[in-house]
């Protein structure tokens, strides 16, 4: 696929003989990159996609991973090669990952980054070899001209969902603690945007601070511990910026002797199953879903791109909340968790 599309790019430079050329290399193989709705690639030149991803790191990423290699088929005409970092914040081993990819000149590039920053070099690379670049899940500090779209859920939206919840269950405010994932990534400060807008300016909001877990239960255990000994357990709330830190604030609130859900209540983003159980017990007191299933809406992207059709900037994908134990027990008998 990787010379037809390189004859197409070429079109821009010679002329009608290119023309010719261009369209006889599609019309000898499977011009519809990906096959079409019916699956299989018509000629069987699969579309080749260079997956730059996290690896394991928690139930939403194994989700959202997983969901990708199920819509990325061979029969749907797609050959993925799918590259995990060599540790979740390990941004040199997708750096190396991306480059590989150019230099195999793969049809397009999936990433979900590891870091919002250093990419500007890499793109510049896909873009210089005609391979169009899809962001997963993560935004990059990047001009937009440099990749095709970003597809996630709206970050923002999602924790503002989260704030709107929390000054419903606290009218009169709260003492608050926020357990942030990793610094510096583009979710990380959206979520922080959108619940600091759903509060914006409400009296009786006291942030006693914010501090990262890494997304991780045990982290999130360790510093709620140490928040909750240091300000003599005067803590109402506890925004968790994924379900793994806010069950591990949940056991720090129990191992404290107080009852969450009653004595601190907990919101959580991403609606995994043990997230869901939690909230179905009383341990977790709200869930906005971060919806990994976005393995559809990549292939559309992707089959857009190489066609040359305008795809949107962002492709927002859609997220539910759920704000009780009732609300958890039918998302889990729907089968809504992962
Ligand atoms: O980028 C999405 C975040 O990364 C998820 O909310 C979190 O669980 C994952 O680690």
């Amino acid at each position: 696929m990787a010379h037809n599309k390189r004859a197409l790019g070429m079109l821009g430079f010679i002329g009608v003989g290119a023309l010719a050329l261009g369209l006889a290399g599609c019309s000898s193989g499977d011009a519809e990159p990906g096959g079409d709705a019916t699956g299989g690639s018509g000629s069987g030149d699969l579309t080749t996609v260079g997956f730059v991803a996290v690896g394991p790191e928690g139930g939403w990423r194994n989700a959202n991973e997983q969901a990708i290699k199920d819509a990325f088929t061979e029969d749907a005409g797609f050959e993925l090669k799918y590259a995990p970092a060599a540790s979740p914040s390990d941004q040199k081993s997708q750096l190396d990952a991306f480059s590989t990819f150019v230099n195999d000149e793969v049809d397009v590039i999936l990433l979900t980054a590891t870091e919002a920053s250093g990419w500007e070099d890499s793109l510049k690379l896909a873009k210089e070899a005609e391979i169009p670049v899809i962001l997963l899940d993560r935004g990059v500090d990047a001009p937009e001209d440099l990749y095709v779209t970003r597809i996630a859920p709206d970050n923002v939206q999602v924790a503002k969902s989260v704030g709107e919840w929390a000054t419903t269950a606290f009218p009169e405010g709260a003492n608050y603690f926020v357990l942030e994932g990793v610094p510096g990534l583009s979710v990380v400060n959206e979520r922080n945007e959108g619940f600091d807008e759903a509060l914006g300016g409400k009296s009786g909001w006291n942030k006693v601070g914010a501090q990262t877990a890494n997304w991780k239960t045990d982290e999130g255990k360790s510093v709620i511990e140490t928040v909750l000994k240091a300000n003599n357990n005067d803590i109402q709330f506890i925004f968790a910026q994924n379900d793994e830190m806010g069950i591990g604030a949940a056991q720090a609130v129990t191992a404290a002797g107080l009852k969450p859900g009653t004595d601190v209540k907990i919101a959580t983003i991403d609606g995994t199953k043990g997230a869901l159980e939690a909230l179905s017990k009383g341990d977790l007191s709200f869930v906005a879903q971060y919806n990994p299933f976005f393995g559809t809406d990549a292939v559309d992207a992707v089959k857009k791109a190489l066609a040359g059709d305008k795809v949107d900037s962002t492709i927002i994908v859609k997220s539910a909340t759920f704000d009780s134990p009732e609300a958890a027990d039918k998302a889990l008998a729907d089968g809504l968790a992962f």
